[in-house]
């Protein structure tokens, strides 16, 4: 029988997040953008997007104790999420990944998860792209 470790721990556990999600919001500070949207002591986004990614790729469930059901859309809803804003974020995580030391694999399949959940949060139309979704989380948030 084959092992099936979880993305969190093939990623190296809580030491691997936190050192992305710092690279993560170390970019955000520089990022003209973005900056504007997140709150001026970045302490507790950098809490809520590190615990959720543990979560999410299988780590403890840290996260939903303290914040419930993620509603990713839900909460993306006050801020003008574009494809300009989608880019910029994406862009800055890939750096945040491509400086955390992380097997190759693993950095792989969380861009391509990324990627996904990034244009799923945009709402607000795209010039020849399709209408944005409605505001509706899955299930898996
Ligand atoms: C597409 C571009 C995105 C922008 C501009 C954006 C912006 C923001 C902002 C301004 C916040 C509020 C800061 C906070 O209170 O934590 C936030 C929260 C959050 N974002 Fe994003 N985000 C984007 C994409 C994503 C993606 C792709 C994910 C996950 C895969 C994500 C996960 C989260 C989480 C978990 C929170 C905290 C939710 C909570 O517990 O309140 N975001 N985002």
């Amino acid at each position: 029988m084959t092992e099936r470790l979880t993305v969190y721990e093939r990623a190296g556990g809580e030491p691997t997040f936190a050192a992305m999600i710092d690279a993560f919001y170390d970019g955000i500070e520089s990022e003209p953008l973005l900056r504007p949207m997140y709150p001026d002591d970045l302490k507790e986004s950098r809490w809520n997007l590190q615990f959720f990614l543990m979560q999410y790729f299988g780590g403890p469930a840290t996260y939903s104790g303290e914040r419930g059901h993620p509603r990713l859309r839900m909460r993306h809803v006050p801020f003008e999420i574009g494809r300009a804003e989608r880019d910029a974020w994406m862009r800055n995580m890939r750096r945040a990944i491509e400086k955390t030391d992380m097997p190759a694999d693993v950095r792989t399949e969380m861009i391509e998860y990324f990627e996904k959940v990034a244009t799923f949060l945009m709402n607000r139309p795209v010039a020849n792209g399709p209408a944005p979704l409605p505001i509706i989380d899955s299930p898996r948030g």
